[in-house]
């Protein structure tokens, strides 16, 4: 069982408080959420999405200036306290030689998202990723609403039971020498945005994200950002050393610059806009033309290949053969000649008149 700090208020910035510094992260990597400029620009973690190969093809077409963070695929804690699921769930955690380069050359930060309901979990996962791999944090997803992952208890559900989410929180930053921050949602049915807020700075996260939906919203209404005002005039009141960042329906740069302005932020984080515009972390909007679009697509491909080879479903590819093949005569014939396809080979057939 881990402490739990029954203190509803902290004081602005009082680090002085020893209740405050017994609650700072036992960790010996400095908070790299701190560092990042202001505002930042980070893309979301996304499941079937935001696998090493996709991040490898962002952070080539990315500027660094405009990408500042990366996130995984949410991964189980519970999946990795089982030998035989570890395995299987620990894929999500791989980082190809050649992403872990251009992150080095780039600076962009990568973070392992991680999910459960388990406290002794958490922080054995945490225990884990920090002795064996090379993140720059650790982030708890609070946020996702799929029926059965709520059902059980786990992210957004976690919302309604705040004080297993501060044990949580604890539990992962103990077993932790990176920074551990949390993603999370607005509340259940209803916005419960500050009080949720207090619930979390009360442990100190090191760096907290905000998706302005609730959980029943799923991602179909649209993002309400005044509940993000709400939260950071809350951070504000409490914690003011605690980044935060907004989430949804950002799907410009310069939308992500207004609501910085707007709302306080220190950053956003960008979801299903990278679906509409893959070169999104651009100081300009990018047009690319036709041959750049095929060209970008076959790179994702090959890539995808060199990572998984069969390990992975190629159909995930599909959702980004939509993304690229657009905007151009043919696009929609080309397209629908792409869904049909089975395997990396079929693709590089297909789009062989590209390839010189
Ligand atoms: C395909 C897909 C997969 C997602 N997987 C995750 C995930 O693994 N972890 C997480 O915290 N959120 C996940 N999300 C939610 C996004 O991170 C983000 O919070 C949400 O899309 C709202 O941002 P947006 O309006 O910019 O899309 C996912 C969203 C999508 C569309």
């Amino acid at each position: 069982m881990y402490v739990l700090l029954h203190a509803p208020f902290i004081f602005a910035n009082d680090l002085s408080n020893p209740i405050f510094a017994s609650m700072s992260t036992p960790t010996s990597a400095p908070n790299f959420w701190k560092e990042i400029p202001r505002p930042a620009f980070i893309l979301a973690p996304m499941e079937d999405v935001t696998d090493t190969a996709f991040r490898e093809l962002v952070l080539k077409i990315s500027n660094p200036k405009m990408l500042h963070v990366l996130f995984t695929e949410f991964t189980s804690v519970e999946g990795m306290a089982h030998p035989v699921g570890r395995k299987k769930v620990t894929e999500r955690l791989i980082v190809s030689q050649e992403e872990r380069e251009l992150l080095q050359k780039s600076g962009v930060k990568l973070v392992a998202q991680i999910w459960g309901k388990t406290p002794e979990h958490f922080k054995s996962a945490a225990e884990y990723i920090c002795s064996e791999y090379d993140f720059d944090g650790i982030d708890i997803n609070m946020g996702c609403p799929v029926k059965n992952v709520v059902k059980n208890g786990c992210c957004s559900a976690l919302i309604g039971t705040p004080e297993l989410a501060k044990e949580i929180v604890l539990a992962t930053k103990e077993g932790s020498s990176i920074p551990v921050s949390v993603k999370t949602r607005t509340g259940l049915k209803e916005h419960v945005t500050e009080k949720w807020m207090e619930t979390l700075i009360s442990v100190n996260p090191a760096a907290l994200t905000l998706h302005a939906r609730t959980q029943k919203m799923q991602s179909e209404k649209p993002a309400e950002w005044g509940e993000i005002a709400k939260a950071v005039a809350v951070r504000n009141h409490l914690a003011p050393h605690i980044p935060f960042y907004g989430n949804g329906d950002v799907f410009s740069v310069q939308k992500g610059l207004d609501y910085t302005q707007t709302y306080g932020v220190d950053g956003v984080m960008i979801g299903r806009g990278i679906f509409q515009d893959p070169w999104f972390f651009n100081e300009q909007v990018h047009t690319p033309d036709e041959s750049e679009r095929m060209k970008t697509l076959l790179d994702h491909v090959r890539i995808f290949e060199r990572n998984w080879n069969d390990q992975k479903n190629f159909n995930i590819l599909k959702r980004f053969f939509k993304i690229y093949v657009r905007d151009f005569n043919g696009a929609s014939t080309l397209r629908a000649q792409l869904m049909e396809t089975r395997n990396p080979g079929d693709v590089y057939r297909l789009l062989s008149a590209y390839t010189s």
